[in-house]
């Protein structure tokens, strides 16, 4: 498990403080965050906290979300309540930012979400920026929406025992309990716990931001809110929280240096043992080829090599492919961003096409402009061998995760990584680089990992097209000409459990430790 110091020590003395203190076995939990499904997605934010809550309530506690009200909730096609829960946040000098709540809940559940409605700030065409870049006034939106969750939890009747935030947007809420308790007495003294989803985005505007969070200036310092003469929302949140997590333990040691904490290692090391990393699951309701009704064909593992042909067929002639069951598809899913190795694919994709290689590139992704043009050139001039579809389309994530072969992923960095998951639930083979969750959830085929039955993917042995193209040869290699390893490979994927029982488990122990240990604090 992913406790970075002295892990064993943390536990045990969770442990005993559980058997010390009754009554944390139901609590009550609320989940702060900027994205959930179904109601607003830019990447696995949204999957997460779309779905943990549901795994928690499942194991007996209670939870909430809080986000806010984007435009994209009214087009989920779920049921939305109003309330009569108004609030008005003085959000600098005397300019008083009115809100209300309006009432949802996860679907398959009874998780309450309760939505920050707030038209100026949050009824836009897209969460945080449009083609121009990132919208200039986000430090004002969301300090509004940590300001407006906490106004909504004194509302919302619920004895709240966690909260919980997730990534930079939320990042001020345990900041904000901190320097002014007396604003809000119904959580300052709750245990809060900061995930961090991706070290990168780190809300970091100018100081001039600061006055957003309704603070004196003599807050602003590098305890807590300044980081090197700026507001940054996500350093702040880490600072300030009673717990941080992220979402692999290989991530939670990678953050600790220079290379992967961006800057904010040190505050990482100052946390100690109070950093967690704790593994993503899949969601099994939306992510089960054997029930996915967005798949032209279903399949399991009793049938998937049926299965998986039905529905690289129907992608082939969807796209103008080639159709050829034995070609194989290479699938790709996801932002266009230096993170996910945009710099390796492209020169392979490119090399495969020069040369005339025999496999297909299926790609659906967007973001960076240049990474789009480059892509939309590549199947400009190879259009049997290429097929890019530049834009965010869930269905065709689902359709191109079941009718790969091989899934490629060669991320510099990647704190959880869900594709790779869901890319194993359907017997895609992922084809990774060895860091954060990518290494903890893919296991190398090597001669050693196909004998004990544990081989699951292939990594890359070099960060570098050349690394990348060489994974890519084992796996055809094994693929072509090693038949019956292959298929044990495709069954083994397809059967690792990745579902988020263990993960839920692994959170509400740290809720119940964390809160005992609070509490017990709160009591010397
Ligand atoms: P990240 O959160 O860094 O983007 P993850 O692998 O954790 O990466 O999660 C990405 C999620 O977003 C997955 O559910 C993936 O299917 C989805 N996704 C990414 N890009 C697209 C896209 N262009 N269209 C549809 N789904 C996408
Ligand atoms: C981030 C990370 C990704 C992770 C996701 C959900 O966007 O980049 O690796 O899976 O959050 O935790």
């Amino acid at each position: 498990m992913g406790s970075i110091k002295s892990p064993g020590l943390l536990l045990t003395s969770f442990r005993r403080q559980k058997l010390a203190l009754p009554g944390y076995e139901s609590l009550n939990i609320v989940y702060l965050t900027s994205e959930a499904v179904p109601f607003a997605k830019t990447g696995g934010l949204a999957d997460v906290c779309g779905t943990l809550p549901r795994e928690v309530a499942a194991l007996g506690h209670q939870c909430a979300v809080i986000m806010p009200a984007f435009r994209s909730v009214y087009r989920a096609g779920i049921q939305i309540e109003t309330t009569d829960i108004s609030f008005a946040i003085p959000m600098s000098g005397k300019k008083l930012i009115g809100g209300r709540l309006l009432k949802s809940k996860l679907p398959d559940s009874n998780v309450p979400v309760w939505l920050i409605d707030q038209p100026q700030y949050f009824d836009r065409e897209s969460l945080y920026g449009d083609s121009l870049g990132d919208y200039p006034d986000n430090a004002e939106r969301f300090a509004f929406f940590c300001r407006a969750a906490l106004a909504a939890i004194a509302r919302i009747d619920m004895n709240v025992d966690v909260l919980h935030c997730n990534d930079w947007q939320t990042g001020l809420v345990p900041a904000l309990i901190q320097a002014t308790p007396q604003r809000y007495p119904d959580v300052n003294d709750t245990t809060t716990i900061m995930t961090i989803h991706n070290m990168a985005y780190q809300g970091q505007f100018p100081a001039q931001a600061f006055p957003w969070t309704g603070l004196d200036w003599d807050h602003f310092t590098h305890e807590t809110f300044e980081y090197y003469g700026q507001l940054n929302f996500l350093k702040t949140g880490i600072a300030s929280a009673d717990y941080v997590t992220t979402v692999s333990p290989r991530y939670a040691m990678e953050i600790r240096t220079p290379q992967h904490g961006c800057g904010l290692e040190g505050v990482i090391e100052s946390k100690g043992g109070r950093l967690m990393g704790i593994i993503n699951g899949i969601d099994e309701t939306i992510w089960n080829p054997a029930t996915d009704v967005k798949l032209p064909v279903q399949f399991d593992q009793s049938d998937w090599e049926a299965g998986k042909v039905a529905n690289k067929r129907s992608l082939q002639s969807e796209f103008g492919l080639e159709v050829s069951d034995d070609v194989p598809m290479i699938g790709l899913v996801g932002r266009l961003a230096e993170q996910k190795g945009w710099d390796l694919i492209l020169p392979v994709i490119r090399l495969h096409v020069e040369e005339a290689r025999p496999t297909q590139w299926m790609i659906l992704g967007s973001g960076d402009k240049r990474i789009e043009d480059d892509l939309a050139s590549l199947a400009e001039q190879a259009p049997h061998q290429v097929a890019a579809h530049i834009g965010f389309h869930d269905a065709l994530a689902h359709r191109i995760e079941a009718g790969s072969d091989l899934f490629v992923m060669p991320s510099h960095y990647e704190p959880c990584g869900l594709n790779q998951l869901y890319s194993l639930r359907y017997g895609t083979i992922p084809v990774v680089t060895a860091t954060g969750g990518l290494a903890d959830t893919v296991v190398d085929t090597t001669p050693e990992t196909l004998a004990n039955e544990t081989a699951t993917g292939f990594h890359l042995h070099a960060n570098s097209p050349f690394g990348l193209d060489q994974a890519l040869g084992r796996a055809l290699q094994l693929r072509y000409h090693e038949k019956k390893s292959w298929n044990n490979l495709v069954r083994r994927a397809m059967a690792a459990d990745w579902s988020w029982r263990k993960s839920a488990s692994q959170y509400v122990e740290l809720y119940a430790n964390a809160t005992s240990l609070n509490e017990n604090s709160l009591k010397k």
